[in-house]
């Protein structure tokens, strides 16, 4: 058993940004972060566009930012949320250039600015087409400078530990559910640890690897959001899944790799298999129309040509500008046999970001004590129905700023608890048969892409229902019998993460943002959070 005053898991840029803060302020306290996998194996560090952030003040403001921001949302963002993190992300864009990130200039000294969907102005900084490489590389080094924080890398977190491990009925209805710690499985000696803290931080990332196409790796598996749902604490807005356009067309490839939408900003034209450019027909915006819009025109267009994929084009382009801006695209083209000079891209929408999730307060609080949930597991009501590219690495850096602040206001009052038991494994045995567990993943996958993706229908959505319905019933009984793994886990919590999305999904009477369903294909007059 082990205890920690700061728990926190997840060493992508939300769990990373907010352990440097705390080990700052509290040079005394123990911090420790856990992560399933390596180190940097994080969404964060595939991360390509940049952060969305004002600081080119001649052509740019708050106010745009916001009204961006908003758009983008359709309707469902929370106003004092945006206003907040487009005001204070500049402040915290700095510290994290204090900590190490470097982000392209230009000759003349000012950031070089991309231009992503939906964004009126240039207004996003990056390194290279690879941001997310550099920050996540710039706070490890950070992390590793602090002696007061333990990095511990290749242990799963399989619960929260909260009153039910206590012997305590806990329902949704329960006031004052708490957080005591962890429960984790050591992938080292294959044991189940128990760590107990004062506060833990959820910074588990997104649930991407639901769908059979998705931008982000392995490790993306809504561990958080199933943990907090199976805690009782509240989740929301799940239905409101970010398909980007434009993933390259590589069937079977997983994760699928992602050409950012910088490369529309610089000028890259979308255009069907039969060489047409398309996007006049959708939007006035063309191929920078908010992500939600683009998805749907080249998922349109796929359905009309009968094809799986669409082209990006950028031939026109001025060649040592493109690889000079995106050297990764440009290699990784290369690689699969494009020379994006001469040929166009094949891509294709794959699921990328998970706009919903666990709940959260300005502060970051979920509904259940002491635990707090930032980053992309977080909903914090920034993105509304849709997100605006390059917010997410901002949201994550302000909530982190933010889940500091409160924490560490609380932290001098809070006791770790006594007496909670060790974990459970009585009954269970080592799994027979894996194919029990990865033809589960596949059916899932399916079903979600099949039945739960870009355009949905209510019949399709209670087909993904009673599916998931079986698989879960499945899942459980193998999960009562078998010990621990983290494939059966993330099985486990994915099918979670399906569930909460179609019952979002099934809940939502109408069309907006994210979410599009043809048998109501309107926005509703009334303008609500789906909370679960
Ligand atoms: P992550 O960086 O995903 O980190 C999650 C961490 O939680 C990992 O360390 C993981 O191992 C750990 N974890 C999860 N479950 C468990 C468990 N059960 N036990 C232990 N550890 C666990 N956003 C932008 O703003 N700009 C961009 O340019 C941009 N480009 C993107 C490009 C790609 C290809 C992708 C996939 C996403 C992109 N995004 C971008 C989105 C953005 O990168 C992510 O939303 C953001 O990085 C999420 O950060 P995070 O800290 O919340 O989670
Ligand atoms: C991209 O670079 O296109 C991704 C940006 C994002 O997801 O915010």
């Amino acid at each position: 058993m082990q205890q920690t005053d700061f728990l926190v898991i997840g060493s992508g840029i939300a769990g990373l940004t907010y352990a440097l803060k705390v080990s700052q302020q509290y040079p005394d306290k123990k911090i420790t972060i856990i992560t399933k996998s390596r180190e940097d194996e994080t969404n964060t560090k595939y991360a390509q566009g940049g952060v969305a952030v004002v600081n080119d003040l001649e052509n740019d403001s708050f106010e745009k930012h916001i009204e961006d921001t908003l758009i983008a949302g359709d309707g469902l963002c929370n106003e004092r949320i945006v206003e907040m993190v487009v005001t204070e992300g500049p402040e915290r864009v700095s510290e994290i250039i204090e900590w190490g990130a470097n982000f392209d200039k230009n000759p003349d000294g000012d950031f070089s600015l991309g231009r992503e969907g939906g964004h009126s102005v240039f207004r996003v900084i990056h390194h290279k087409d690879v941001t997310g490489k550099e920050i996540e590389r710039a706070l490890l080094e950070a992390i590793h400078r602090r002696p007061n924080i333990q990095l511990v890398t290749h242990c799963f977190v399989v619960d929260l530990i909260t009153q039910h491990h206590l012997g305590y009925l806990v329902t949704k209805a329960t006031p004052d559910i708490e957080c005591y710690g962890v429960y984790v499985l050591n992938l080292t000696n294959k044991k189940i640890e128990k760590i107990l803290s004062k506060v833990t931080l959820l910074a588990t990332g997104g649930n991407g690897q639901v769908y059979r196409s998705t931008t982000n790796p392995t490790i993306a598996t809504g561990d958080g959001v199933a943990m907090v749902y199976r805690a009782k604490g509240r989740i929301e807005n799940m239905e409101f899944i970010q398909f980007h356009p434009t993933a390259l067309y590589q069937p079977g490839v997983n994760p699928s790799f992602l050409i950012t939408e910088a490369v529309r900003g610089d000028g890259g034209i979308l255009r069907n298999i039969h060489e047409e450019d398309f996007m006049h027909k959708y939007d006035p915006r063309l191929s920078l129309a908010p992500r939600d819009i683009v998805a749907r025109a080249i998922d349109s267009e796929m359905k009309i040509t009968g094809t799986e994929y669409v082209y990006l084009d950028c031939r026109h382009m001025d060649i040592d500008k493109f690889i000079h801006h995106f050297p990764n695209i440009y290699e990784t083209c290369i690689a699969a046999g494009i020379d994006v000079q001469h040929q166009m891209i094949p891509v294709a929408p794959a699921a990328h970001y998970s706009c919903g999730g666990i709940k959260t307060n300005e502060w970051g609080l979920t509904s259940i004590r002491n635990l707090y949930a930032c980053g992309e597991c977080a909903s914090t009501g920034l993105h509304g129905a849709n997100r605006l590219a390059s917010n997410s690495l901002l949201e994550a850096m302000v909530f982190a700023h933010r889940c500091f602040m409160d924490a560490t206001s609380k932290i001098d009052s809070l006791e770790f608890k006594e007496n909670v038991p060790d974990w459970d494994a009585r009954g269970t045995n080592a799994p027979r048969e894996m194919i029990l567990i990865t033809q589960s993943l596949k059916e899932l996958k399916q079903i979600m892409s099949d039945y739960v993706g870009i355009v949905r229908t209510n019949e399709r959505l209670e087909r993904a229902m009673r599916r998931l319905d079986i698989l879960h019933e499945e899942t459980e009984a193998l999960y009562q019998k078998t010990e621990v793994s983290p494939q059966l886990c993330e099985l486990r919590n994915l099918i979670t993460a399906g569930y909460l999305i179609v019952k979002g999904a099934s809940f939502r009477k109408e069309s907006r943002g994210l979410h599009f369903n043809t048998d109501y294909p309107l926005k509703s007059e009334l303008v609500q959070n789906i909370v679960l």
